[in-house]
């Protein structure tokens, strides 16, 4: 992978110093780069070219560790810089909120940095020095690891896609509840909720525990009320999937477990006529289609496994209507219910056993991670670039959608 860091050396201007840092050219870069940040709305950019600037006034008077100090401000320059160019160059960056907060964090970072070699040039005594080496140091760790973190995204324009495919992804749930919505009801079809019905992905890791945990409830309670809760992409799909392709749950719910794609059913009329689909129940003409899900129940022995996917969409546009059906379903006593949900509480008058230690769903631990990383991408890249990777699965807060996406 090239490395956007290295660059080819700018000629000397008057200003420049025998350790071959140009004062001028560095602060007129950051100067850019604090500019690129106001005129893109990016305060954080903004904010921390300023600071940068500060920085190399502080170190351009020091006394002491001087050269040290401004390998610092070479490094913070040339990652502004490179911020700079990955700001020009990428189409809705703002909507990226993966870089957004690294450009937050770096800011903040870089007021911490500033505070330390502020401590650092003040000192009158040499009593210090080795506490002040440690400081060097891991100051010129931590920009390390933001070069790391930006050079090989930046390199791979993993910024601007991951940002444009998660924006996607959400353009995409939004408009296909829009659709459902103007959509005349009796169009949802089986199809319809077929198409969109996902799989479970061989890829997956780090979710033994949280499986085995939704089985166990599924299979030891006569009839179990399941929410999987947390943020986007976390798993909480992927894991409703792996639950129902468990043996166990296979022994007790047989073929009677049906996957509803919420996200199209945006209101208590649509979710009916889903279920209705799903289940395959015939409504005439005339009939009434709450009477034929009725009946539907009461007629049928076999323990029902349903799963509501997605179901933040109807809850959040219709949550009385919703509300209704929920209590209904739930009072069927062989139905049991698994809600996949992005937020903190289940939907409804239902008792929900919410799934995981914290009522919702973590990310992956850094190992889980990154094996998902190495199984899509290929083990030799891994082990090539791991440090890189590491750094990149830890920003990515280890949430399996932006690492899927990446990888
Ligand atoms: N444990 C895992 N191991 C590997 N890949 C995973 C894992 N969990 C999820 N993924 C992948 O991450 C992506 C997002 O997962 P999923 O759709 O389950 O998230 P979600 O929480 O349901 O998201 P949303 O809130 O958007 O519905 C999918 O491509 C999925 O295959
Ligand atoms: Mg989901």
């Amino acid at each position: 992978m090239p490395n956007i860091f290295s660059r080819q050396p700018k000629p000397k201007q008057k200003d420049a110093i025998p350790s071959g840092f140009d004062w001028s050219h560095a602060k007129t870069a950051l100067s850019l780069a604090a500019s690129v940040g106001k005129a893109a709305g990016i305060s954080h950019l903004e904010g921390a070219a300023e600071i940068a600037i500060k920085i190399i006034e502080i170190v351009e008077t020091m006394k002491r560790n001087k050269e040290e100090c401004i390998s610092i401000a070479r490094d913070i320059t040339d990652l502004l810089d490179v911020i700079k160019d990955i700001m020009e160059r990428g189409r809705n960056v703002k909507q990226n909120e993966i870089l957004m907060k690294n450009v937050q964090k770096l800011e903040s970072d870089l007021g911490i940095i500033k505070t330390k070699l502020v401590k650092i040039s003040n000192r009158k005594t040499k009593f210090h020095v080795t506490s002040d080496a440690e400081i060097i140091k891991e100051c010129k760790g931590k920009i390390r690891d933001y070069m790391e973190i930006f050079n090989t995204k930046a390199s791979v324009n993993i910024w601007q896609n991951t940002g444009e495919i998660l924006k996607g992804q959400e353009d995409l749930k939004e408009a296909m509840a829009h659709i459902a919505k103007t959509h005349d009801q009796s169009n949802i079809t089986y199809d319809d909720l077929e198409r969109i019905t996902p799989t479970a992905s061989p890829v997956f890791f780090g979710r033994e525990e949280l499986v085995a945990e939704g089985v166990d409830h599924l299979v030891n309670n006569s009839q179990a009320f399941l929410a999987i809760l947390g943020a986007g992409g976390i798993g909480k799909t992927s894991i409703a999937l792996h639950i129902n392709n468990a043996p166990q749950v296979k022994t007790k719910y047989g073929k009677a477990s049906y996957f509803l794609p919420c996200e199209v059913l945006p209101d208590a009329k649509l979710l009916l006529q889903g279920l209705i689909q799903r289940l395959g129940i015939e409504v005439g003409q005339g009939e009434s289609q709450h009477k034929k899900l009725e009946d539907y129940f009461r007629f049928n022995t076999q323990s029902i496994l349903l799963i509501l996917d997605n179901f933040e969409t109807p809850w959040n546009h219709d949550p009385l209507g919703i509300e209704n059906i929920l209590g209904k379903l739930a009072s069927f006593v062989q139905s049991s219910m698994i809600v996949t949900m992005r937020g903190l509480n289940g939907p409804g008058p239902v008792e929900w056993k919410t799934l995981g230690l914290e009522d919702s769903i973590p990310p992956l631990t850094p190992e889980s991670a990154s094996e998902v990383f190495s199984a899509i991408s290929g083990k030799q890249e891994l082990k090539k670039t791991g440090d890189s990777i590491q750094a990149i699965l830890k920003n990515l807060d280890y949430v399996p959608l932006a690492i899927t996406l990446i990888a």
